[in-house]
């Protein structure tokens, strides 16, 4: 394996050859990233744990004995059962209307099936059962986003895997590196998806400086070498990356949405509860200026506003109603204005980040030297 320019002391902890991780729902950028010498990690809080099971072992029998990792969602204070009708009882009257007011005015087709959001009740049953499978599986990392219950580290670490924690604050890094999380991932304000209020330059070095020897990666906005560069002079070990994949073939973006996520811009992406009921960074679009309309009502909370949007988001992205159709999306997207593939985004990271270093290298240099003082 030849050495990567980027190459830090987690790399050869792990055996991979660049310190780039990889967020994606699809197995197939998870393959192409590990292929490429970094490390993917596949999104799968929304597959049923036989699909994980199913996932995790075709990405093994592609990379071979490369690592790589899977990601499921674990926030506190959800439902103890999968049970949709608790759920649907409890939705008001006023929310109901709004949601068929967007299937109406946009003629989003009634098609009668689950969306991913609503195809189960985010709970702790589905969770322990999504985990089991994961602690069965061969997979190398579990990382846990929005939350890292002490259970599932616990038993995470027992079944042999190392355990990354996705943080947002210093408060979430405090509490995963007391449970003994083995990565953290300082995620920044900039990112896709779920997302806090902290910048990433304001968050990563006080995560970084707080975790000592535990690797931390930077998370939020990472879209180019120099990126890289910087995340790793802020002490970081790695970078953690989910937008730049969206525009890759891998992704199997939806086509309709393609050409809009490479005409966007940083300030096309929008915070929204109306998704999942947290804050969440979305590629802006009718449905999230709806929401935010005067008079529309206010999202509910978590794992509310799932059951209550999901199967019109379904109806959204299997029909492809143009102005609804939206997904996470981080401040980075600006990079990226081609559909390309992972392999060249791999490419190009690792020889931006070569090429900035080198410039580094020749500050001191390029600075003329003065004599005296003025
Ligand atoms: C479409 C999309 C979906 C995401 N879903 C999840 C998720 O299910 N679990 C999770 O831990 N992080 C999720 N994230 C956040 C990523 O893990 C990652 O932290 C983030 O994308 C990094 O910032 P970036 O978008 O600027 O690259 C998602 C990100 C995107 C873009």
């Amino acid at each position: 394996m030849e050495r990567s320019p980027i190459e830090t002391p987690l790399c050869r902890q792990l055996g991979i050859q660049h310190p780039i991780f990889a967020f994606s729902h699809s197995a197939d950028v998870v393959v192409e990233v590990c292929l490429s010498g970094g490390l993917g990690v596949l999104g799968a809080t929304r597959m049923f744990p036989e699909e994980i099971a199913r996932n995790l072992a075709d990405i093994r029998s592609r990379i071979g004995a490369r690592p790589f990792g899977v990601d499921l969602v674990l926030p506190q204070g959800m439902p103890e059962r999968n049970n949709r009708e608790d759920i649907e009882a409890a939705l008001p009257e006023e929310h109901r209307a709004f949601v068929d007011y967007l299937y109406d005015k946009y003629n989003v087709p009634r098609d009668g099936l689950a969306g991913p959001r609503s195809r189960f009740v985010r709970s702790d049953e589905m969770a322990r059962r999504q985990a089991d499978v994961v602690l069965a599986s061969d997979v190398d990392i579990f990382a846990m986003g929005i939350g890292s219950p002490p259970e599932f580290i616990s038993a995470a670490k027992a079944a042999g895997k190392r355990v990354l924690a996705l943080v947002g604050n210093p408060k979430h890094a405090r509490k995963a590196l007391a449970q003994g999380a083995d990565i953290l991932v300082a995620q920044g304000h900039d990112s896709g998806a779920h997302t806090g209020p902290i910048g990433t330059f304001s968050l990563v070095p006080q995560i970084t400086q707080m975790a000592a020897n535990v690797p931390v990666l930077a998370a939020g906005g990472v879209a180019t070498g120099q990126h890289i560069v910087a995340a790793l002079a802020m002490g970081a070990a790695g970078v953690w990356v989910g937008t730049a994949w969206l525009v890759t073939k891998e992704a199997h973006t939806p086509p309709k949405m393609m050409p809009h996520l490479l005409a966007a811009n940083s300030d096309d992406t929008v915070i929204t509860r109306a998704k999942s009921g947290k804050t969440n960074r979305q590629l802006r679009t009718a449905y999230t200026d709806e929401w935010a309309a005067p008079g529309a009502p206010e999202p509910l909370k978590m794992p509310y506003q799932d059951i209550l949007v999901g199967d019109l988001l379904g109806a959204i992205d299997r029909h492809e109603i143009e102005p609804l159709l939206g997904t996470g999306l981080g401040q980075g997207i600006a990079w990226f204005t081609e559909e390309t593939t992972v392999a060249d985004v791999m490419r190009r990271f690792v020889a931006e980040a070569a090429e900035s270093l080198a410039q580094l290298q020749m500050l001191g240099n390029a600075v003329p030297q003065t004599e005296g003082t003025s």
